[in-house]
């Protein structure tokens, strides 16, 4: 069957049944979803605001009971969507993409501001698996550290080592989360890096991972509008991050590394600096 005619391509008109505050720019939104409480973790969907625009989300909370995203106000769509309270209504489409494959051993994950809404899915598949997890959390200041206290619980049923990196050294250690990782790499062999977060972040982890022969996971973001592969606004070299992503092994990104950790592209399909 065509993408565009699938159950998952349909729109679905969801009521927001709650709101959080995570952070200063931050806020989760609560709603249910058949077909997205089958999601896998790291897939991603299309919410609509309506009248101002469609913009694709990851899932940051997946279950039979409720659906979890988690946005952080950035521009016109995401400012809508703060506006909106508890009651009102959003439509989604998807789930869509591959999602994280899951393995077993001894895994590092290392995720940055936003980023790590899609890896809060992923650490409670992991934890159900025989894994030790070194989860390794950054951002520019404790306010912006997105779901510590739910990825610690999480992680509680497995052998865990969970560690935070701020820029301004307001939590855990002053720097960026890619030094603590290298520092860990130096000392440890791990099965598996999975990271998400701002680019040049992954950019580094594909660099270490590739130095320190470990194999990485990264979800990406690009402009999206069809979510299906037919527009092609988020193409990354021979890759479409919608329909061959969001998800890259690190062999993969190898492949584009001209384009990934470099450049996006904007809306006329340009090439812009990240
Ligand atoms: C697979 C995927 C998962 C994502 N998950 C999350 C998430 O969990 N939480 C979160 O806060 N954000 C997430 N994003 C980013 C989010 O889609 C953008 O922040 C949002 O689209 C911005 O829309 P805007 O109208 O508020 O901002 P705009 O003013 O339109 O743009 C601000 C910036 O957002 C980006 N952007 C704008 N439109 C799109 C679009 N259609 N697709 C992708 N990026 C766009 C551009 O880089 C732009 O420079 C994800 C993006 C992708 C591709
Ligand atoms: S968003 Fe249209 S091809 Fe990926």
């Amino acid at each position: 069957m065509s993408a565009y005619l699938t159950a998952a391509n349909r729109l679905r008109i969801v009521k927001i049944e709650d709101i959080q505050q995570e952070t200063p720019t931050v806020k989760s939104f609560t709603f249910k979803d058949d077909l997205l409480s089958k999601a896998k973790p790291g897939q991603f969907i299309m919410v609509w605001i309506p009248d101002v625009d469609e913009v694709p989300m990851s899932l940051s909370g997946i279950s039979p009971y409720a659906c979890l995203i988690c946005v952080k106000k950035v521009g016109e769509a995401t400012k809508a969507l703060h506006q909106r309270n508890i009651g009102d209504y959003i439509g989604v489409r998807g789930p869509f993409g591959n999602g994280f494959r899951i393995v077993r051993g001894k895994v590092m994950v290392v995720g940055g501001g936003t980023g790590t809404t899609a890896l809060t899915p992923l650490v409670g598949s992991l934890a159900e698996e025989d894994v030790q997890v070194t989860f390794l959390l950054g951002a520019k200041t404790r306010h912006e550290l997105l779901f510590r206290n739910r990825i610690q619980a999480v992680l509680s049923k497995v052998k865990c080592d969970f560690q935070v990196a701020t820029k301004d050294g307001s939590c855990g250690s002053k720097g960026v989360i890619t030094d603590l990782a290298e520092k860990y790499l130096n000392k440890e062999e791990f099965d598996m890096i999975y990271t998400c977060g701002p680019e040049r972040m992954m950019y580094k982890m594909l660099l270490l991972s590739e130095r320190f022969q470990t194999p990485l996971q990264a979800s990406l973001e690009r402009l999206m509008r069809c979510a299906i592969g037919i527009c092609g606004t988020c193409v990354i070299g021979k890759f479409r991050v919608c329909r061959d992503g969001p998800v890259f092994t690190g062999e993969q990104l190898s492949e584009v590394k001209e384009e990934f950790g470099h450049f996006k592209r904007a809306f006329n399909g340009r090439k812009v600096k990240l």
